[in-house]
This record gives structure tokens, C-alpha cells and sequence, in this order.
């Protein structure tokens, strides 16, 4: 399956998208994991990325598209796919669909995550991630590691991201706004947007967006 996730900063996509590509068996594409693990490696496309990421703005398409299609491209990624943070406009949005029809392939689903602001706020000042791999997501109060401070996962140290600082996040909710709400319409022309509603412990929006893609139990 091929699977864009959708949905406002802290709406809980990369940690969807963790179980759902595990269930699906398809392997997680997350653009700001992507500019995460250049950063801390200090590649010449993390630097460039660093500066739009902290002042919460969109990297530009020039460098975001083809690292995308770069990512899609790779053998893992042969069955299919889920993408989580990309497209995020609607330039995105047409070189995706672009990209896939060249290869005879399309899109299956579009899952947008619809959380309240207020939760969408609550849930990002509570984020630590890992130093070691920013895919490893906890939560002070909704997730929280077994030992304060340390990735259950691979036993890295937790930190709070740079661009979940409050000004920060306001401006990311604007640009999710303004730039990426229009790519719900574009693909509910193509009728391919499921709404998920994403209130609810984890296990039960899982749920609720494996019954939608008709895999529930
Ligand atoms: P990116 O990393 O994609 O950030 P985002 O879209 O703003 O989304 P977040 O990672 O903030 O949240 P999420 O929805 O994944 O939530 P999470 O699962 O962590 O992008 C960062 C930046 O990179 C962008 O601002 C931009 O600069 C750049 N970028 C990336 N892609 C780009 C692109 N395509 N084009 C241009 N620029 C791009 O959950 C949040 C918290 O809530 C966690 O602590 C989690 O434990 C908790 N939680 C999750 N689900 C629940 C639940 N059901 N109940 C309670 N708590 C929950």
C-alpha cells in the first residue's frame, strides 16, 4: 500500500505511522526524520534545513522533493510505502503524484489525524525524542519511558525537539494552516482522504485507521 499521513504538528503521525507501517509492513517516511538524522550527522542538507526547521517554516521544495523521491526510490520501499510529513503543499503534492504516475503507481490512501488544537499543544510541550534516532517518541505524561530521560528503545538520551518551543509552534501550526490543509482538498478530489479522528489512547486510533484502511479486525 501506498499511504500519505496527514495532519497538524503533534497530531501524533510519526507515532501512528510507527505502528501502522509495522502492521502493514511497509516502511515509515518520515521528511522530518529525514532532516533529524542530517542534522545531527551535520550534512551539508542538514545545515541547510536547520535554519527553516527552527524558525518553524517549511524547508524549501528544491531540496525536500528530491530527497523524498530519493527515499521512495530505495529497495525497502518497492511494496509501498507510508508517508508521513510529505507532501506538505501542493507542489509537493503534484511532483508525488508526478513521480508515481511515471512508475505506473498511485497513492491508496490519504489518513488525515484530526486533533483539536488545544490537545495538539499539549501533546507537543510533552515531546521528548531520542538523540540517537528521532523516530523513538515519548511523552512526559502520555508515553512516558521506563527510566525518566532515557529511549526505552535503544537507551538514548531524551530531549526536548528545538522546534517545539511555544513561539516556534505557532508558527508551524500556521504553515500547516495556510500550506498544508489546501493538499486535503487537492486529494479529496481524488477521493482519497479517510478522516481519523486521533483523541483516544494510541492503541485505539491504530484502530481506528487499520479498520479504515480495511484491515481491521
Ligand atoms: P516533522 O518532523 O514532520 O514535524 P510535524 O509535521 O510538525 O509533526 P510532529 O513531528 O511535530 O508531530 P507528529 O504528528 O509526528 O506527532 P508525534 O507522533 O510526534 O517536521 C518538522 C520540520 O521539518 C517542519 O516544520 C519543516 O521545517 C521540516 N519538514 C518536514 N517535512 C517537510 C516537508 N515535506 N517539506 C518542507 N519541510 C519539511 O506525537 C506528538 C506527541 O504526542 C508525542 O509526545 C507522542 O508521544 C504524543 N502522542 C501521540 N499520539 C498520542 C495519543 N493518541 N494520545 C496522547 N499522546 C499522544
Amino acid at each position: 500500500m501506498r499511504i500519505v499521513l496527514v495532519g497538524p504538528p503533534g497530531a501524533g503521525k510519526g507515532t501512528q505511522a510507527a505502528y501502522l507501517a509495522q502492521n502493514l509492513g511497509i516502511p515509515h517516511i518520515s521528511t522530518g526524520d529525514l532532516f533529524r538524522a542530517n542534522i545531527s550527522q551535520g550534512t551539508a542538507l542538514g545545515k541547510q534545513a536547520k535554519s527553516y526547521m527552527d524558525a518553524g517554516n517549511l524547508v524549501p521544495d528544491e531540496v525536500t522533493i528530491g530527497m523524498a523521491k530519493d527515499r521512495m526510490e530505495q529497495p525497502d520501499a518497492e511494496g509501498g510505502f507510508l508517508l508521513d510529513g510529505f507532501p506538505r503543499n501542493l507542489k509537493q503534492a503534484e511532483a508525488l503524484d508526478e513521480n508515481l504516475k511515471a512508475a505506473g503507481l498511485k497513492l491508496d490512501a490519504v489518513l488525515d489525524l484530526e486533533v483539536p488544537e488545544d490537545e495538539v499543544v499539549k501533546r507537543i510541550a510533552g515531546r521528548r525524542i531520542c538523540r540517537n534516532d528521532s523516530s523513538h517518541v515519548f511523552h512526559v505524561a502520555y508515553k512516558k519511558p521506563a527510566q525518566e530521560g532515557v529511549c526505552d528503545v535503544c537507551g538514548g538520551e531524551l530531549y526536548q525537539r528545538d522546534d517545539d518551543r511555544e513561539e516556534t509552534v505557532r508558527k508551524r501550526l500556521e504553515v500547516y494552516h495556510t500550506e498544508t490543509e489546501p493538499i486535503i482538498d487537492y486529494y479529496k478530489a481524488q477521493d482519497l482522504v479517510v478522516t481519523i479522528p486521533a483523541l483516544g489512547a494510541v492503541e485505539e486510533v491504530t484502530q481506528r485507521a487499520m479498520a479504515a484502511l480495511g484491515r481491521g479486525e
